[in-house]
């Protein structure tokens, strides 16, 4: 992928520049490169964003991928006792938006608010946790936008031009030359296409704005360059330092208003509309109180992103943002895409994966678990129901819920208590009944909190559930190894080591519940709720596994277990899937 780029000369006559004022003081270089220092704010502020989706067609599974990612992050941060914010909300302006609304033959006003609806059901519905949902069609964005444009203005960084080049209404977006390619449109005309999206480009030639951002190439090359972990993963971070080795052109950021009046006025030009990357990418400063009191959250502020928008957050964003003065992102986390049974998903292939019936068909935490376990950073993850089946079945179902229903069982546990634990039968110095093993399971516990955080952190999710798995699986091995059915229960040493095995094996689970919270909220509360953690024993703080094996006390031992609300996770079996569907498909057959 190459820079967009779009000649401002050919074909017209002047380029002119309304205000020549120095646009890169070296006050205004200082402030924004050190401004990530300078507010080291001692208090635990967090704040997460995911992009806000364009309301031209329903969620997709994409966005509910970017918005579980956030929502992990964001409850890990909770966890940890962060003061943390979280938004996500709709894109709504843009020639885009304004063509579907005319397709649809509504208002767009009211076809945004049907759209955006949508999305925040479909986040309710899945226990994302945003604390903002924010439509660039409210006034308080518009305010914002607004502000913005005049810190621009007032610095000189934007002036009256003219462009032309080559522009995709269905990405926003501007393109040189050489990423436009030939392709033949449905009905088999010849039509010019984005090399990258394979959407339609047109010929755009008029007067508008446009923003310095060829002045921003070096300061970008230097923030890039001094902040190796601010673009993550590194390939992103290495594809955006490669772009800036070319021409970095100036940016048109207005329409005219006669060709696109869906959007926020120019302020002083009422011809003029913004551009709606410049207006949607403000969103987060709108979210954090721009133009007043953002400081306290806009220091911290993460972005999580899908590749396909790299360029406007990497580039433009911060340009902007030099632009006017503010701190960069802290860290812009990119995540790749998914495809369907080895497609891009698409409205016209007819195999865009509706989120809200696939979380109805493999429950919420179902449906979380899979993306997060399965979709990794770096590079594109295929979906298909089969690999979610056969995942949920192993990991949820059959391991998880497996441990649980051993160490819950009546069988093994009349008296449903968190059972003592013997230090005779586990000692610390080898001994008594635990074998090797034994030892090294309890290794790898006591370090898995670490370990997980870490990967929420750095948002490899699927690393922090694999090595969860990997100790599920050394505690499923720990109960069959030690066979405790088969203990009698009349010899004393007997019983204090089924005990202390019943007793390792909650630690274990309750150690696995807390860490998956942010993951799958609602079978981690019903997993603690079982074996009788309180809800305010489910921080990070409570993370201390198994005291009693270091002679301390543990809060849980000699406590009721929480009742029986049965099965962890359902097994899923193809045929109710199918059946599901096919119900769906006679419904809509009937609907049409
Ligand atoms: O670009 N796999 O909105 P958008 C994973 N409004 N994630 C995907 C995906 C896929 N196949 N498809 C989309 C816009 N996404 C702008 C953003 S932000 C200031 C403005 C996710 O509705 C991914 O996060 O096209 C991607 O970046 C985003 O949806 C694009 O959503
Ligand atoms: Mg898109």
């Amino acid at each position: 992928m190459r820079l967009p780029f779009f000649p401002v000369t050919r074909g017209c006559r002047t380029v002119v520049a309304l205000r020549q004022t120095p646009f890169l003081s070296p006050r205004l270089k200082s402030t924004a490169l050190s401004s990530r220092d300078s507010h080291l704010h001692e208090d635990k502020s967090f704040f997460i964003t995911t992009p806000i989706f364009y309301v031209n067609a329903s969620p997709h599974l994409g966005h509910l991928y970017s918005a579980v990612i956030a929502d992990c992050v964001h409850r890990c941060k909770l966890l940890q006792g962060f003061n943390s914010r979280f938004a996500t909300g709709t894109d709504e302006h843009g020639l885009k938006i304004q063509q579907a609304a005319e397709a649809a033959g509504k208002d767009p006003v009211n076809f945004c608010s049907d759209v955006s609806e949508r999305f925040r059901g479909l986040f309710r519905s899945c226990n994302i946790s945003h604390t903002d949902y924010i439509r660039t069609t409210e006034q308080r964005h518009r305010r914002a936008v607004e502000h913005f444009w005049v810190e621009l203005w007032n610095k000189g960084l934007i002036y009256k031009g003219c462009y032309e080049g080559w522009y995709s209404t269905q990405d926003e977006s501007f393109l040189m030359p050489s990423q436009v390619g030939d392709a033949l449109d449905s009905g088999g005309k010849e039509i010019k296409v984005s090399l990258e999206s394979g959407h339609k480009v047109e010929w755009v030639k008029e007067e508008n704005y446009m923003f310095r951002l060829s002045a921003f190439r070096s300061q970008l090359l230097d923030w890039l360059r001094g902040n190796p972990g601010v673009i993550q993963p590194k390939r992103f971070h290495q594809a955006v330092l490669l772009w800036l080795q070319e021409d970095l052109p100036d940016l048109s950021v207005s329409r005219q208003r006669s060709r696109l009046q869906w959007g926020i006025p120019v302020p002083g030009d009422a011809e003029q509309t913004i551009y709606v990357w410049l207006d949607a990418l403000v969103n987060y400063l709108t979210v954090a109180g721009y133009p007043d009191g953002h400081d306290r959250w806009w220091h911290a502020a993460h972005h999580v992103i899908g590749k396909d928008i790299l360029k406007f957050h990497a580039i433009y964003w911060p340009a902007f943002l030099l632009g006017a003065g503010l701190p960069l992102p802290q860290v812009i986390h990119v995540h790749s895409h998914w495809t369907v049974a080895g497609k891009k998903m698409s409205k016209s292939l007819g195999n865009v994966v509706d989120p809200l019936e696939h979380s109805r068909m493999f429950t919420t935490d179902g449906m979380r678990y899979f993306l997060l376990r399965q979709g990794v950073p770096d590079s594109d993850c295929d979906y298909t129901v089969d690999k979610v089946i056969k995942l949920l079945n192993a990991e949820l179902a059959d391991s998880l819920g497996g441990l649980l229903n051993r160490c819950t069982a009546p069988a093994l546990n009349q008296a449903q208590v968190y059972p003592s634990f013997c230090s005779q039968s586990f000692p610390q110095e080898h001994g008594g009944r635990a074998v090797s093993e034994d030892y090294r399971m309890l290794d790898a516990v006591r370090s898995l909190p670490g370990v997980v955080v870490k990967h929420y952190e750095s948002l490899h999710v699927y690393k922090a559930l694999e090595a969860i798995g990997a100790c599920v699986r050394q505690t499923n091995g720990f109960v069959q190894r030690h066979t405790p059915w088969k203990l009698d229960r009349r010899d004393d040493g007997d019983q204090r080591w089924l005990d202390t095995i019943m007793h390792v094996s909650l630690e274990c689970l309750r150690i696995y519940g807390t860490l998956l919270q942010p993951v799958v909220p609602q079978i981690s509360s019903k997993l603690l709720t079982r074996i009788g953690v309180q809800p305010g024993e489910r921080s990070w703080g409570a993370l201390d596994f198994l005291p009693r094996y270091r002679g301390l006390d543990c809060p849980f031992e000699g406590r009721p277990l929480g009742s029986d609300s049965g099965v962890l996770f359902s097994r899923l079996e193809s045929q109710d899937v199918d059946g599901q569907k096919q119900k769906k498909t006679k419904k809509c057959a009937h609907l049409r």
